[in-house]
């Protein structure tokens, strides 16, 4: 048998193949646990760039049935879960049927959500073809539906049996979605790592969308959110505490995305709304946690270069603050955000009112000018 050369690391009892070959592990996993049928999720996209990835290299899944949604954020819904049980369903699938996300964050999510609730759970694979997924959605077995434009309001913890991580995946991606990744990256560095910030630094967006994905740059970068990952969420798999880190500039985000979402024009790719959440964050943090106003602009101006500005509308202001009440971190009554005191020093829970909020926002719209 061929020797297979990848890093393989663990989260929950989740294994994370890492790596060129990590995707020709499928095979064997697929015939240790004989399944009785082969499911795989795929959006227009992923079925026709990468679903031929997928089969060249896991022979096992050539008579998988596929099942497909449209692509886009709002396939997060009940009405596609729905649609999916279905198919499930008439094909068949039974408690150990296995079905294979293959897809950016939607896919994950909604794929595993579906897999958590057929039959009360059956197992689950994510294989994340965008950078989202690979360094954040994918890990980790939150799954979710949005409920109308209010995010991942319905969902279960169901971690993933195994997840695959190939880097031949983004090479398929447009420039924009692989941007909107490395606003998850940039997160994560934020939260962990002061170093690896100042390398990030550096290397201003602009600059990695140019750099080659499979090489050590782009490597460095994921590889270190994955285990990072990897290490809070076998800590706190339920998000009991330490892993509402990983929540860092979604609060504001979140309900940009989903205000974007129903208002007329393109909706924001989840990456550009978290940058802005972040920025915003970032201000919170200068104001609440200690955050120095040097490291506050610097991350402002990184990410401003990196994703744009996207004006919030001040009128806008009550809607956002409504969806942002929807987020999972009210505690009585008061928003509660992390915060950073400095790059890499998370701080969780600091309750913030609707006038430091609006601040943060108007500080958010002062960098257009
Ligand atoms: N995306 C945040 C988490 O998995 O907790």
């Amino acid at each position: 048998m061929k020797k297979l050369s990848n890093r393989i690391i663990t989260i929950n009892r989740t294994p994370i193949f890492l790596g060129n070959d990590s995707l020709a592990y499928i095979d064997r996993l697929v015939t240790s646990l004989s399944p009785t049928g082969l499911f795989i999720l795929v959006d227009p996209n992923t079925r026709e760039h990468c679903l031929p990835i997928l089969l060249n290299k896991a022979a096992t899944l050539v008579h998988a049935q596929v099942v497909e949604i449209k692509e886009g954020e709002f396939g997060k819904s009940l009405g596609n879960a729905e649609k999916l049980w279905n198919e499930l369903l008439s094909a068949g699938a039974g408690r150990s049927s296995l079905l294979f996300n293959l897809g950016g964050g939607v896919i994950s999510d909604l794929g595993g959500f579906v897999a958590a609730g057929y039959k009360r759970g059956i197992n689950y694979f994510n294989i994340p073809t965008s950078l989202v997924g690979q360094v954040d959605a994918a890990i980790g077995g939150k799954t979710a539906v949005n409920l109308g434009h209010i995010k991942n309001q319905i969902g279960f913890f169901h971690a993933p049996q195994a997840v695959f991580v190939s880097s031949g995946f983004l090479k398929t991606l447009p420039e924009e979605h692989l941007r909107s990744g490395m606003a998850e990256m940039i997160k994560s560095t934020l939260i962990s790592n002061p170093a690896l910030w100042r390398r990030l630094q550096k290397n201003p967006v602009s600059r990695m969308l140019v750099q080659p994905v499979e090489g050590a740059l782009w490597q460095d970068f994921i590889h270190a959110a994955i285990t990072f990952k990897n290490k809070v969420v076998t800590r706190d798999f339920r998000e009991s505490n330490l892993r509402k880190i990983l929540n860092f500039g979604h609060t504001i985000g979140h309900a940009l995305e989903g205000y974007s979402q129903s208002r007329h024009g393109k909706p924001l790719l989840h990456g550009e709304a978290v940058a802005a959440g972040m920025i915003c964050a970032a201000y919170l943090s200068h104001l609440k946690a200690s955050l120095p106003l040097a490291d506050l602009n610097t991350i402002a101006s990184y990410l401003v270069e990196g994703f744009g500005h996207f004006e919030i509308d001040p009128d806008s202001k009550i809607h956002l603050m409504e969806l942002m009440m929807h987020d999972k971190k009210v505690k009585n009554g008061q928003l509660c955000f992390v915060l950073i005191s400095k790059p890499g020093f998370p701080v969780i829970n600091v309750a913030c009112d609707q006038t430091e909020i609006s601040e943060a926002i108007d500080f958010y719209n002062s960098l257009s000018r």
